[in-house]
């Protein structure tokens, strides 16, 4: 007998192409970046090898959050994330225009660079920037002997395994895994949360992988949906707090893949300028599982279907039935804590992403004009 066999469809492993496989992965990258970082109560986060010291933790007094791309939208959650947990200022650049701004950093800066690769060039430029203006600089990094990792004065490495998809999903989630733990850990050094509080969220984020797990066990109310999309040339993404942080990678996702323009939107900004582009028709994502902004969406919600927007929902199943009444379609995700919902909420716009480039015939793990590691300026 023989059997046809090549390396790169082994590596696939069973999945058509790398991007599935790696946001199939996502449960285990969830696990994998945990590991070793919860003490074994299950209350503390300790993050070993970390060179910031507990005096420099209570001495920093502002952070800078500076990355490119997918990198960069893990770092607007992974920021508010310390910021709401551990109350210092955080401040958020695209590495491209950081060193450019004369940004203020001093030796009571953390600078944090996220980077998959360690490599891109605008981000190791920033993290140089920041060393040379006395700031420590913390790198989340995918590759422990990268550039990046060896030149910052701290790394806490993401365990995501290698990501071939030019398109990065579990880079993405894993970076936020690692930012929560950051933010727990500065919160338990400044005291800033209970140790109550702090386990509660312990308890939620190991729970994580298993709600991915769920979701991704039944995507073909997703896949119906991408294939709608997959005919139209523009769509916008809305949402409000940790939801606009997360549409910004939904849209930035999509536009990659599938090469279908998109916007993401602050939904309370819409009516000062994009409203104008909402006609009949037109699909509108919006994302709405921040209960204390909920309300607020739901009324943008309103302003865009009054314009004939084809509204779809992303949000928490107890709201499924309220929101029904003002979209068209919506689809649940599991429940968690509101700081944590962006670990559960990207996954169906990933995979939105995927299923509409596979239904526009695109090369899914290699989009048109794009690298996976950009090493030039
Ligand atoms: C490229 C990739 C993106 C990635 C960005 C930053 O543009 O195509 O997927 O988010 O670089 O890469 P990094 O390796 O620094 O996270």
């Amino acid at each position: 007998i023989s059997v046809d066999w090549d390396a790169v469809t082994a590596e696939k492993g069973g999945f058509d192409h790398f991007m599935l496989k790696e946001i199939h992965e996502q449960p285990k990258a969830y696990r994998d970046t945990m590991l070793g970082r919860i003490d074994a109560s299950g209350r503390k986060v300790v993050l070993p090898g970390l060179k910031l010291t507990d005096d420099k933790i209570r001495s920093i007094n502002s952070i800078h959050v500076v990355a490119c791309g997918t990198a960069y939208h893990a770092g607007l959650v992974g920021g508010t994330a310390i910021e709401q947990l551990v109350r210092v200022p955080v401040a958020f650049d695209v590495a491209s225009e950081y060193r450019y701004r004369s940004p203020l950093i001093t030796p009571e800066t953390l600078v944090i660079v996220v980077s998959q690769s360690g490599e891109t060039a605008d981000t190791l430029a920033a993290l140089r920037e920041a060393q040379a203006n006395g700031a420590h600089v913390l790198a989340v990094t995918n590759v422990v002997g990268s550039s990046i990792a060896r030149d910052a004065d701290d790394v806490i490495a993401t365990l995501a395994g290698p990501e071939i998809a030019v398109a990065s999903t579990k880079a993405y989630t894993s970076q936020l895994i690692a930012f929560y733990l950051l933010a727990l850990y500065m919160a338990q050094v400044r005291g800033t949360k209970s140790p109550e509080e702090v386990a509660h969220v312990i308890a939620a984020m190991q729970s994580l992988p298993e709600q991915v797990e769920s979701m991704l066990a039944n995507t073909d109310a997703i896949k119906t949906y991408a294939e709608q999309i997959a005919k139209h040339e523009h769509l916008f993404f809305i949402g409000r707090g940790l939801d606009y942080a997360v549409v910004q990678e939904g849209s930035l996702k999509l536009k990659e893949i599938s090469y279908i323009h998109s916007e993401a939107y602050a939904a309370g900004e819409l009516k000062h300028g994009t409203l104008a582009l909402i006609e009949e028709g037109i699909p509108v994502i919006a994302l709405a599982t921040q209960d204390s902004v909920l309300e607020k969406t739901v009324s943008n919600i309103k302003e865009v279907k009054a314009r004939g927007a084809d509204v779809m929902a992303i949000t928490h199943e107890e709201h499924v039935a309220g929101l029904l009444r003002s979209v068209d379609q919506a689809f649940a995700i599991p429940q968690t804590l509101p700081l944590l919902t962006p670990a559960l909420s990207v996954v169906p716009l990933q995979l939105l992403a995927y299923y509409a480039s596979l239904e526009r015939g695109n090369d899914v793990d290699k989009p048109r004009n794009l690298a996976k590691s950009v090493t030039v300026e």
